[in-house]
Parts: C-alpha cells; structure tokens; sequence
C-alpha cells in the first residue's frame, strides 16, 4: 500500500505584505477554467491526517501502480469559470457552505520570471482558504472581500505547476461576518488570480496625498509622499514623476527601506483637484532603482467643519446610493470592469455623487471606475449585526480586513469615508471593540473620514434619538432608519429627530421593498406604489433634519439573501432596490432622482 508521500512541507513565510497598485505589474492571468471538487465532508483535508495511507486532495496524487488506491481526480473533475462563486456557476452548490477544492494547472517558462520574484495574487476567495502550489502549502487566509498574496518564486518550477485551493464558506459566531447577515454567501474564488512578476526590490506600499491648506495662502498646495520597499535597505533612490505637473523628485530610503513622509510643493493654479464635477486623475511614475511602475492619482481635501463636509474647502451634499456587490443581471459576485461601470452608470443616472459599497469592500475595479467617473465612496468592513465582540480572533480578523481595506485603496482620492460597522448592538464590548478599530483606522489613515452605521433609539413615540457612544470615535455619524418600512409611513410627517453630536450627519439607510410590476394603492405592501409613496414620506422628513450632509438609501438593485423567502414576491431577494434584479427601475427610482435633481441644483454655504 503506497504510503502518502511527506504531505504539506509549508513555504515557510511565503505570504507577504498586499501588494500596492497590482494593476501596474506584468502578471500572468490564472483566470478561466479551474477543475473542482465538492468535499463535503473535508475528507481531502482531514483524512490523511487520521490514516497515513490516504492522499490529501491539495497533493493532486495519481496512481503510480495498478493496485494504487486513488479517490479523487482534478483531471476528471467539472471545471468552473473563476472568478466566480459557486452558487451561481453550479445549481447543486446554491446554497452550499462548505469546502470546495480548486485546481488550476499551468506552464512557466523560467525566462518568464528570470530575476524577478513571483507573487500568486488573490483579489478575494470567500471566507477561508487554504493554497497550495505544487503541493507546497503557501497559506491560510481568512475574509472573504480582501486580497492577499504569496511569493512562490522558489515553488514554480518548468513547464506543468499547479495550484489548489481548499474554500471553505462555511459561517461561524466568531468570523467576521458573524452567522447572520442579510445577504447571499456566496463561496469561492470571487475574484481574479494572477502570478506577478515583481522586481526582487520593489515599492511594496506608497502614499501620495495632496495635503489640507489649513487656511494658510494656497498659492502653492503640499503633496505629501511616503513609500516603503519590500526590503530593508538604506540608500535605495525612489523617484515620484508627475509629468503634467513639471514634478520629479528623488528620495533616498533610510534602514528600514523606508521614504518617511516626504512632500513637494506646486503652485496651486497649476493643480486641478479631483472633484465629481471635474474628476482629474494625474499619471504618476515611481521608480526604485532601474524598475518603474505607474498609477493614476487624484489629489484633494476632505475634511469635516461642524456639520459639514468640505471636499476641497467647500461644503458638499453627498448624493448617494447602497449597493451591494452583486452583478447587475443578478448572476452572483460582480467581479468585473464591465459589472463596475453599469452598477455606477446606475448611480449615475439616479443623480449620485456617492456610492455606500455596502457591507463589504468591494472589487478594486468597482473603486477605481467610480474614480474615473467622479463618484465618491463609502468603503466598509463587514463588521455586521451581533459580531463576537470579546474574542480578541474576531478583533484581530476585523483588524486585518480593515488594514487590507486601507492598503488597497488609501490612493483612490474619491474614497472619503472608512466604515468600521454596520447596525451592531450596543454594549460595553461592542463599544471597546468598535473603538479600538476606529483608533486603529485613523492611525493607519488620517487623510480620510471615519464613520459607522449606527442605529437610532426610539425617545418616545415620534422622537427618534441617536445616542451612541461611538460619536466621539467617528467623524461622521450616519445611521440607517426604517420609517415606512418597519414602522408605519403615515409616521414620517410627525417624526423628530435627536441628533445631540455636532457632527455632519449621513442617513446610511432608508428604504422599502416594492416587487418590479407589482402595482397596486400606495398603501399595498410590496407594490412599487408603496415603495415610491414611503421614498416621498421620507424625502420630505429627511430634509428637515439639521445638519443633514448626505444619504444613502438601501438599494440600488434587489440583491440575494437567504432571509428573504416570500413566495412570489421576495423568492431569495432583498427587494428593497430601486432596480429589480433583470435592472429595471421601480416608480420610486424616479422620486429619488427628483430629490437629487433638487439637491444638485441648491448651493451649499
Ligand atoms: C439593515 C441592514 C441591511 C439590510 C436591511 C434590510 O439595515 O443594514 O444589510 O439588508 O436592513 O432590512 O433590508
């Protein structure tokens, strides 16, 4: 009986810190047809643990002789376009959680790689997975919305490799999210994979940031720049190029391979801010030594006075819009440039200036298009609903997320806003955890907003008043409100609101569900008259509440959720969206537009 060969000799230390900007490296796509196998019950994973005679799935074993024992065979197994979830790809998998084993098999030649190293990089795999290259056991990553990468340059070899992953979505009170949330869990490998070729020294994370004037005389404005290399050594020369800006600048990193926050200056006639009406993007080159690469950076301010925000200076009404990351014909994960641009054309067309990517980050193409066209963005974590707040894993998994949140997208000049939180209960542990986060947030970004969806208590029966200890942590309190939906919306007109914080305030959701060409009185639940009728009660409510700087209602589209079981009318869909999920708009889509047509025209002071 052969004898399962050494199993998992793990690539010690093969997961480095995410890659910033990956779009601007060489890579070889392992997008495509990926074979699978359902492994309900682990048995690839655990079984040789318990019986040394058994092959674990990740070792892609083959009969040697003909009294081999052999149960399983990518080879022969059904493929899977990835990206993709499952659920959407393979009718038996729509509702599974659980583990599906991944297999790609691909060729290198070592030209393709000679002198440089070789990141296997992940843009999401939802919720845990295990990768293997050659059979070499790179790494365990944990969260479903955030990539990661590891450096298999000394694991490929030439000719045939192949890499398997074990995904696991099952769900757990510890995770993050926890066990229940309001949307689909959708499993797999969700986003692009690619090998990259990187230089053996490289510019590992930049920051690139137009600083605020704090009211000095703007004739020249300040760039602050930082960088730090994916090696410790002094002396290496990094030089930022901004080409339009007649800006080139050489720096020199110190012992830790490290350009510590340097700045250049520019006359501030020559700097086009990037704004929503004019949202300029600059080419910047950075090089380090022979090896450049480039990005597309846009410089402004956002900052907070009193109940306003000001982007560059002047107050602005954020305009916006929920949108979860689901593709725009309903068919499961969006993963795609060309799911980016018709969920933001969507928004667009509303009259959005603003996009809430709710509850999770979304995919990098989804921030960088709404860049391109001028919107700004509310980037979140899914720190949702009854999350383990005393299990310091839970707190360090939060943490991770939110790190690789930042690292991804801190040079997206139109994100404003990190959210920590979504609707969580309140409690001394939820306030420690949630507070801890947000301190840990601005201390890795302190250019941007820190906010969180908190949720209102009722004071009495038409006093609605926000009293969350989280206010003195956050720079914008938003919270979600219900009128209309889970409380009769002949109560809008009479409604108050408490609103004790000297702070901007954002409505981070309101809404209703209405069944696209289901028509009927306006009192009818589920008719679209119903949902345009409560979008009008709240309008008229929402605008009387002072210090009001933007909101964004839930939803753009219907989206799956497993709570949503209706029969013929809900059928697995939240139906709160302004579009169905075949991308038609409600009547209440419209009543929203209105609004914003209105608030677009209607200077800020
Ligand atoms: C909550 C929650 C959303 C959910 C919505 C709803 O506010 O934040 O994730 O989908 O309510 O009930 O539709």
């Amino acid at each position: 009986m052969a004898m399962a060969a050494v199993l998992t000799v793990s690539a010690q230390d093969a997961e480095k810190p995410l890659l910033q900007n990956v779009m601007a490296y060489e890579s070889v796509s392992l997008n495509g047809d990926w074979n699978y196998i359902v492994d309900v019950q682990e048995e690839g994973y655990y079984d040789y643990r318990m019986n040394p005679t058994r092959w674990g799935f990740f070792q892609n074993a083959k009969p040697q002789k003909p009294e081999d024992l052999i149960e399983y065979d990518f080879d022969k197994s059904p493929t899977m376009r990835i990206p993709s979830d499952w659920n959407t790809q393979d009718e038996r998998l729509f509702f599974y959680e659980g583990t599906v084993w991944f297999y790609k098999k691909f060729s290198v030649e070592s030209s393709a790689f000679k002198d440089k190293l070789a990141l296997l990089w992940f843009g999401a795999v939802n919720y845990d997975s295990h990768v293997y290259v050659n059979g070499k056991h790179v790494g365990h990553h944990i969260g479903g919305f955030t990539p990661f990468n590891y450096d298999v340059t000394n694991l490929l070899r030439e000719g045939d490799n192949n890499v398997i992953v074990k995904v696991d979505n099952k769900r757990h009170a510890e995770d993050v999210p926890t066990q229940i949330f309001d949307w689909w869990n959708y499993g797999g490998i969700t986003r692009d994979v690619k090998l990259v070729k990187v230089p053996q020294l490289y510019i590992e994370d930049y920051s690139l940031q137009l600083e605020k004037t704090n009211g000095k005389s703007d004739k020249t404005r300040t760039i602050s720049f930082s960088a730090h290399l994916n090696k410790k050594e002094a002396g290496h020369k990094v030089t930022v190029s901004i080409p339009e800006l007649k800006l080139e600048q050489t720096f020199t990193t110190d012992a830790d391979g490290n350009v510590q926050s340097s700045t250049f200056n520019v006359q501030s006639k020559k700097l086009q801010l990037w704004s929503p009406e004019t949202p300029k993007l600059y080419e910047v080159s950075l090089s380090v030594d022979a090896s450049t690469i480039n990005d597309q950076i846009g410089f402004r301010t956002i900052e907070t006075r009193d109940k306003q925000i000001l982007l560059n200076g002047q107050p602005i009404f954020l305009r916006g819009i929920s949108i979860h990351n689901e593709k725009p014909n309903g068919g499961g994960r969006a993963n795609s440039v060309e799911d980016a641009r018709t969920l933001l054309s969507w928004a667009k067309e509303l009259g959005c200036n603003f996009v809430r990517l709710a509850h999770y980050p979304h995919h990098e193409e989804m921030v960088r298009e709404a860049e391109k066209m001028g919107i700004l963005v509310w980037s979140e974590i899914p720190v949702y609903w009854t999350i383990a707040w005393k299990n310091p894993a839970t707190f360090e998994n939060a943490k991770r997320q939110l790190t690789d949140m930042i690292l991804r997208d801190h040079n997206r000049a139109n994100i404003i806003i990190w959210s920590i939180a979504n609707e969580t209960p309140h409690s001394a542990e939820r306030d420690d955890f949630l507070g801890r986060l947000a301190q840990y947030a601005r201390s890795i970004d302190a250019t941007r907003l820190i906010s969180m969806a908190m949720e209102v208590t009722s004071a009495s029966n038409y006093v609605n008043r926000l009293n969350d200890n989280m206010n003195k942590f956050v720079d914008v309190v938003s919270f979600n409100q219900y009128i209309g939906w889970y409380r009769d919306v002949n109560d809008a007109p009479k409604m108050k609101w408490e609103i004790p914080y000297n702070k901007p305030v954002i409505i981070s959701e309101f809404g209703g569900g209405a069944r696209y060409g289901y028509h009927g009185e306006k009192n009818q639940r589920w008719t679209e008259e119903f949902q345009e009728n409560l979008y009008r009660e709240n309008i008229a409510m929402l605008d009387k509440i002072e210090g009001l700087a933007g909101t964004t209602p839930w939803i753009l589209k219907d989206f799956r959720s497993p709570r949503r079981v209706l029969p013929g009318i809900q059928d697995f869909y939240n139906r709160k969206g302004l579009y169905s999920d075949k991308g038609e708009k409600k009547k209440a889509f419209f009543v929203l537009q209105d609004w914003y047509k209105q608030k677009a025209s209607q200077p800020l002071h």
